[in-house]
């Protein structure tokens, strides 16, 4: 079969998957996979901040350099994830903020120096950034974090231009789940993005991770939210998706779980400005689905034994379509 990778060439959307840095160092078929099927790669989790400083002024680059050094010679594009999240922040920090010997001033300081050092770092090697991550709460109002907390709303516009001054190429990105069709939750995003645009802070794509569930239906309106993006000037991307299934497997569960698949990436090729299209790992052998949703998994391309799933098939057609 044709790679994914060539099936996407022509449709000027990257065909990407999050990669999990252990499986690439040791499992020949999870490496060979990857390298043929896909031409951008995020790092599932190390360049999150708790693995890149562990302790406080040391950092571990090890990891993500070590993915960036592989896309390269794989001639695949990065999408840096994630820089500032409320999730996997390193113990010194939360711990810091919880016990008062971090206050908000220093917090600030830290945020920013974090940010810098990690654009810096992968300068002109990263196309897009998802700066800030999961902001929101389904409500729409604003996620309660250590940085809301400490630093108020402005931390993410703040987060925006630290990040653009540090590598002025890399596409900015808001990124969030259950927000792939117009609801609450993509509503603040679109109200967020529209008022730091218009007082130019410098934010340039929405992510859309595309965590979903068979049982719950597919979206609605999802070519509609990404247009009203586009609308303002921004760029659009899938950047996690993956489609999971109450155990057991079934083939009707596979067959639906190909549609959304597929409903998702139409929604991408057919958008104007929807740039990336990134799933959230490619075998169940390494889903971290089934770690957090008991008793669901089944949610990638391919099942544990990297056999092609139905989900596998419709998304090279719907790349070979577009
Ligand atoms: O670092 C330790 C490692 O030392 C240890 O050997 C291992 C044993 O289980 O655990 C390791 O940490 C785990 C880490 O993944 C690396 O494997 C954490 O326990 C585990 O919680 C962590 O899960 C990640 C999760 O983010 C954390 O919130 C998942 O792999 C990753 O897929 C998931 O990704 C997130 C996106 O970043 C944001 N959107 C949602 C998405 C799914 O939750």
């Amino acid at each position: 079969p044709v790679p994914l990778r060539a099936l996407a060439a022509g449709t000027g959307v990257r065909i990407g998957t999050a990669v999990d840095m252990a499986a690439l160092a040791d499992d020949t078929t999870y490496r060979r996979t990857t390298a043929r099927e896909f031409n951008s790669v995020t790092a599932e989790n190390v360049m999150k901040w708790e693995s890149v400083e562990p302790s406080r002024g040391t950092y571990d680059w090890q990891p993500a350099d070590d993915l960036v050094r592989s896309a390269r010679a794989h001639g695949q594009a990065v999408r840096g994830h994630t820089l500032v999240w409320h999730s996997q922040l390193p113990g010194w920090l939360t711990t810091g903020v919880a016990d008062g010997s971090i206050g908000a001033t220093e917090l600030r300081g830290i945020l920013r120096n974090h940010i810098t050092t990690e654009v810096k770092r992968y300068k002109g090697r990263i196309y897009q950034w998802d700066v800030v991550n999961e902001v929101f709460e389904e409500d729409g109002s604003l996620r309660n974090s250590i940085w809301l907390q400490q630093l108020g709303p402005s931390y993410i516009e703040d987060a925006f231009r630290w990040a653009h001054a540090a590598d002025p190429k890399a596409k900015l990105f808001l990124n969030d789940y259950n927000v792939e069709g117009i609801n609450a939750k993509s509503t603040a995003y679109y109200d967020l993005a529209k008022r730091l645009r218009s007082k130019g802070v410098p934010v340039q794509g929405f992510g859309i991770q595309g965590h979903l569930a068979i049982q719950y239906g597919f979206p609605g309106q999802v070519a509609e939210n990404l247009a009203r993006f586009e609308k303002l000037g921004m760029q659009t991307a899938f950047t996690e998706v993956d489609v999971r299934m109450i155990l057991p497997v079934d083939e009707e569960k596979l067959a639906t779980q190909a549609t959304y698949f597929r409903g998702l990436l139409d929604a991408c090729v057919q958008a104007r400005r929807c740039t990336s299209f990134t799933v959230w790992g490619f075998s169940d052998k390494y889903s971290w689905v089934p770690g957090v949703f008991d008793g669901q998994g089944a949610a990638t391309l391919m099942n544990e034994e990297f056999a092609r799933k139905p989900a596998f098939a419709a998304v090279g057609e719907g790349l070979a379509e577009g």
